[in-house]
This record gives C-alpha cells, structure tokens and sequence, in this order.
C-alpha cells in the first residue's frame, strides 16, 4: 500500500449508509437469503470488532464482526468483508482482516469463524472446519466454512450448533 495511505479505523455509526452502499454493490439483494446474514440480522455487529478501510474520506472498504457461539464457545463470526473493486488486490482486505483479528484478540477472542474462500483465508491462517463440527442455521457448504484460532488449540473440543451470542 506503499501509493495510497490507507486509513483502518474501526466502525462508526455514521459509516452505516456507506457500508450499506458497498454490500448492495458486492453482493446485491440475494445477501439477505444467505446463511451467515440469518445469524446477523438480528444480533448485530460490533462496531468496536468491526474496520472500516479509507482513502482520504473515502471509504474503499469495510469488515464486520458479529458475536455468535458454537455449541457453548464464544467466537466471532467474520464477515462480510468487501473492498470496492478499483481497490482491489492492494492488500486492503488482508489489512482489514489482521486487524480485525488483532482487535479480537486484544478483546479476549479465541475463535473467529467465517464463509468463504479457503484458498483467500488460508493466507491468514484460516483453515476449514471438519464436516459436521459446527452446525448453521441453514445450507452451507462444507468446504467454505473456516476458523481461525487466536489461541493455541482454542478450537480443540468445540463443536455444536452456531448461534447468535445474546450475552455478548
Ligand atoms: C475478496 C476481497 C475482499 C479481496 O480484497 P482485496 O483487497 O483485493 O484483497 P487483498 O489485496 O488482501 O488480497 C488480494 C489477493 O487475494 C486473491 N484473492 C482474492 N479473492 C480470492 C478468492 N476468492 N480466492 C483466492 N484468492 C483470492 C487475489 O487474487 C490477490 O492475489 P495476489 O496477492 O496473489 O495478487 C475482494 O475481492 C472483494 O471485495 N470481493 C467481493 C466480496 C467477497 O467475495 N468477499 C469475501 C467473502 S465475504
């Protein structure tokens, strides 16, 4: 990111249309029938968990983290993260991410959970979870749904129905 000077702030309320903006544009009306948008919608992100990436005052891009359990774990459930297309493969993403998981750490997190691509969140030391492990609302493919550890061998143990975390 040597030729731009990006910006990773965490969320605040005011980012909200802007962020709205981007998911329309990224993944357009069929994001709401999606698995992970059932464990959001009702226990929203954390705005303290979740980055905003700017150029300027632009805002280029943007990471949620929303609380959820697994079986009785607490983890964070990461995602969607989006950067808008001109910004793409720059690092902005990669920066977004390790600091979200900074952030979680520092926020006593163990486990951050996700969908998506093995091969992108295999660079940041996400690995898939083994088939049957850890149960969502609704179909997801196997092959996509990845944890992080945050602490060594914090997912040793863990299996169970994936949940919005009420008590965080
Ligand atoms: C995925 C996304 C967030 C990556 O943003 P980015 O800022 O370009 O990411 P980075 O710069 O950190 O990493 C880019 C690298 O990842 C690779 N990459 C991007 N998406 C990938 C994928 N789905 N699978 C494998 N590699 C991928 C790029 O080819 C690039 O590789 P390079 O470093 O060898 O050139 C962005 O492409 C995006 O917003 N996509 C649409 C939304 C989406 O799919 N989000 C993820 C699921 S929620």
């Amino acid at each position: 990111m040597a030729d731009l000077s990006l910006i990773i702030r965490p969320e605040a309320p005011e980012d909200a249309p802007a962020i709205e903006r981007l998911h329309e544009r990224t993944f357009g009306p069929g994001r709401y029938a999606l698995t992970a948008y059932r464990l959001r919608e009702r226990n929203g992100h954390r705005l303290n968990l979740s980055f905003t990436a700017r150029v300027g005052t632009l805002l280029i891009g943007s990471v949620w983290m929303t609380p959820v359990v697994i079986g009785a774990a607490k983890a964070l459930l990461l995602g969607p993260l989006t950067v808008e297309p001109p910004f793409r493969g720059r690092g902005v993403a990669g920066a977004l991410i390790e600091r979200a998981l900074a952030s979680a750490r520092d926020n006593g997190h163990h486990l951050v959970l996700l969908v998506g691509d093995e091969p992108y969140y295999g660079r940041h030391e996400f690995k898939r979870i083994p088939k049957g492990r850890a149960r969502l609302p609704g179909p997801v493919d196997p092959a996509r749904l990845l944890v992080r550890e945050l602490a060594e061998n914090a997912f040793d143990g863990v299996s169970g129905a994936v949940r919005p975390d009420w008590d965080a």
